[in-house]
């Protein structure tokens, strides 16, 4: 099988390029990054997909920076939209599968409870608004797969552990919101329910997150004490305090249940895989 993935140079699309050449040596996993195809600019996405003959596109490449977006609209759009409509274009004309990997920032936060795949989403940023877009774009396909996950991190790319680490090292105290809720999700972890989803020839909507939720201050919290930091002080802020550009979903926790259902399984629970990741 021939497999296109998009972001190739990001967090989750390296860990899928490795997953693929781990889980499936006969595949053929070509990454396309951004000098061979920036989204921004829609027509050059078209080559780097179609001359990889795909059976199946892996849109992972998105402006994933979610203030950002919120202080750049027209760009967070050319990308997460006119660049996702782009990808899957290519996709149809390839006569390839289009999965596209969205997120949980596209419902509000305000349910009380995990949010099924059937749920009305209703981002509350421009990056929510862009991605689902990005979704109705995909949906649109045949036999299309739309993954939202939560709050990943990895071995590559921008990651809140590494991030926490970098901070223990220079600072005394440091301050992560106790008003935000999910599942932190190990890219490892989803790029192999990538993989198994479309083992099983998925298609339509399913939420992929690891088990179990958490603050970003729970987060920090489990950081630390699994790489046995002391001497830094961790504290309790709020959203409000922090003031970042974009509002943030208070509580978009993912059911995952059709996942699991279908997998056989769900994903570990996020302080199992955190503690393998920081191993
Ligand atoms: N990170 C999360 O917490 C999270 C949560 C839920 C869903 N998601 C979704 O999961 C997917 C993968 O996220 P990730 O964490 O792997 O993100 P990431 O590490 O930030 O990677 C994003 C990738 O997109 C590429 N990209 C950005 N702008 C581009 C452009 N104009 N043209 C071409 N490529 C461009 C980046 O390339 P450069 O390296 O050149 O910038 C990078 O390879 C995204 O679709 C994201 O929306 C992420």
């Amino acid at each position: 099988m021939n497999v296109v993935i998009t972001g190739a140079n990001g967090g989750l699309g390296s860990a899928l390029l490795s997953a693929c050449a781990r889980l499936h040596p006969s595949w053929r996993a070509t990454g396309v990054i951004r000098k061979d195809a920036d989204l921004a600019r829609p027509l050059d996405v078209v080559h780097p997909i179609l001359s990889a003959n795909p059976d199946v596109v892996i849109h992972c490449a998105a402006m994933t920076r979610v203030d950002a977006c919120e202080t750049e609209p027209e760009l967070a759009r050319a990308v997460n939209v006119e660049g996702t409509r782009a990808v899957a274009s290519a996709a149809e004309t390839a006569g390839a599968r289009m999965v596209y990997i969205s997120t949980d920032y596209v419902f509000d936060g305000k349910g009380g409870a995990p949010y099924p795949v059937g749920a009305a989403p209703n981002p509350l940023n421009v990056y929510g608004k862009t991605k689902l877009e990005g979704e109705f774009l995909t949906l649109a396909e045949k036999n299309s797969l739309v993954v939202r996950t939560s709050w990943l991190y990895g071995k590559v790319g921008k990651s809140f552990p590494a991030a926490v680490l970098r901070l223990c090292q220079t600072q005394k105290e440091i301050r992560m919101v106790t008003d935000q809720k999910s599942s932190p999700t190990y890219s490892e972890d989803l790029a192999a329910a990538i993989i198994k989803l479309l083992g099983k020839k998925a298609s339509g909507i399913y939420h992929v997150s690891n088990s179990g939720s958490a603050t970003w201050h729970e987060f920090a919290k489990a950081v630390m004490e699994l790489k046995g930091i002391r001497g830094v002080k961790l504290t309790a802020t709020t959203s409000d305090e922090l003031k970042a550009a974009a509002k943030r979903p208070a509580d978009s926790r993912l059911d995952c249940s059709l996942y699991s259902a279908l997998a056989g399984a769900p994903l570990r629970d996020w302080r199992e895989a955190l503690a393998e990741h920081l191993r």
